[in-house]
């Protein structure tokens, strides 16, 4: 008996905790880390630690386990890994590794971003299966227009200053796995007004649309010279 009370009031204290912790708060770790000289070379040394996954080019895995961090916003990286060292997005493959002890306070997350934000993109990520011409792939065109263009652009660039996320040149699987979070209510930090605008999304939808998003061409000065490149800052 005396068990499931401690279980109930675990359990209150947890979902509270969620709730409070909306999309993105104001002040915190996050404010503190943008106002902040990024210095970039501890970037590429607190840089070191995230390469095991994210690989030292940045660029993530096609089968969506790691997402590509190159090229991302500054603002939209430090909030992300204040997120996650917050708890407010569930990463526990990431999450020792992303610690205060294992990295350093607000300096680091404000280094480590500036340093992931200027690196060359992938030029070969992960795409679905439709190509240009394909029914599937025009449909996941308009569905883009009428439903994602406000907030992540023509050209999936994201917003800086609103926290939006680059998603152009991002693999195709990881985002699949990231929208259908966000739509059933699974990833905490989702923006509202996103869940709200994808909650009629059926499967097949999202699969369009993330295809869509996954060939959209990443532009020049972003991207890698070539898919066999490797990043000289690690030797
Ligand atoms: C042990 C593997 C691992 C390490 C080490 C790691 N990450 Fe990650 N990271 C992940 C995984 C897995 C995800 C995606 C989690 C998910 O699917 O929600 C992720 C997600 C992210 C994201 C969010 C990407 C997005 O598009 O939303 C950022 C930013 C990020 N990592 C940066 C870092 C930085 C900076 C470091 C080093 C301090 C680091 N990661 C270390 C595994 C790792
Ligand atoms: C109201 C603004 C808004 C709309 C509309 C919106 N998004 Fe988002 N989206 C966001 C924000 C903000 C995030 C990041 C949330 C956070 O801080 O974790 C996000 C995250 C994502 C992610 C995960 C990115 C990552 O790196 O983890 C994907 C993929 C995505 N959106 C795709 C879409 C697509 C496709 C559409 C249209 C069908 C769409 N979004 C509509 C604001 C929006």
């Amino acid at each position: 008996m005396r068990n499931q009370w401690l279980v109930t009031i675990v359990a209150f204290i947890v979902l509270t905790a969620g709730s409070v912790l909306a999309w993105n708060e104001e002040g915190g770790e996050k404010d503190e880390a943008m106002h902040l000289t990024p210095d970039l070379e501890n970037g590429l040394e607190v840089y070191e630690v995230c390469s095991a996954c994210h690989l030292p080019e940045g660029w993530g895995t096609k089968d969506g386990t790691f997402p590509q961090v190159a090229g991302q916003h500054v603002r939209v990286a430090i909030k992300q890994l204040a997120d996650i060292r917050d708890l407010n997005r569930d990463n526990p493959t990431m999450y020792p590794f992303a610690l205060p002890e294992s990295i350093g306070g607000p300096q680091a997350l404000a280094d480590v971003s500036a340093y992931i934000e200027q690196m060359l993109m992938n030029p070969d990520n992960g795409k679905g299966e439709w190509a240009e011409g394909t029914p599937e792939f025009t449909k996941g065109q308009e569905l883009y227009a009428v439903n994602c263009v406000q907030c992540h652009g023509e050209d999936g660039s994201g917003n800086e200053e609103e926290f939006y996320p680059l998603i152009l040149g991002q693999h195709y699987l990881y985002m699949l796995r990231q929208f259908e979070w966000i739509r059933d209510g699974k990833r905490r930090n989702a923006n509202p007004d996103m869940v709200k605008q994808i909650a009629e999304f059926s499967d097949q939808d999202m699969q369009m649309v993330i295809n869509y998003v996954s060939r959209i061409p990443v532009p020049k000065e972003k991207l890698a010279p070539s898919a066999d490149w490797l990043n000289p800052d690690f030797d």
